[in-house]
């Protein structure tokens, strides 16, 4: 079973991104993770898309349940890599349940550089499906790691 299962993270949802002082884009990731579960799902790879209702409070208990569970996480985000939610989420998964961790954790997060404005670059900067896809695959060692194309 724990072959199979993904868990992902989506920092904003669309009930209370309207919340936030950002553009529409925010609710976008979960859309995104939502339909690389979609075809995850037809290449055999359940995933449970947690949606986090926040960022402080995190919701330790559900992560942590759900890592116990999967044995796997990729976090996605819009922002920066450094520094960000990912990196919170993965410092508190080290904390919880280190052990149950079958994989390296994935991060999917925004590129490393100020938002362009031109629209074939702005689609170069933050997470596409295909990535999130591509890092649950790696995940499940069913794709090459990162490290081994560099
Ligand atoms: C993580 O899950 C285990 C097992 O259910 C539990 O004992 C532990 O308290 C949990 N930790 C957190 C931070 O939720």
């Amino acid at each position: 079973m724990c072959e199979n299962y993904v868990s992902f993270f989506s920092l904003f949802d669309f009930d209370s991104f309207s919340k936030f002082s950002f553009s529409a884009s925010l609710g976008v990731i979960l859309w995104f993770d939502v339909q690389a579960a979609e075809i995850l799902e037809k290449e055999g790879i359940s995933t449970e898309v947690i949606n986090l209702r926040s960022i402080r409070p995190l919701d330790r208990s559900t992560i942590n349940a759900s890592v116990r569970k999967t044995n796997r996480l990729v976090t996605v985000e819009e922002g920066f890599p450094q520094h960000g939610v990912g990196a919170e989420i993965c410092a508190s998964v080290v904390e919880d349940s280190f052990g149950y961790l079958d994989a390296p954790v994935e991060r999917i997060t925004g590129a490393d550089i100020p938002m362009p404005y031109a629209a074939n670059l702005e689609r170069m900067a933050v997470p596409q499906v295909e990535d999130i896809v591509r890092a649950a695959k790696r995940a499940c060692y069913r794709a090459v790691p990162v490290a081994a194309t560099a």
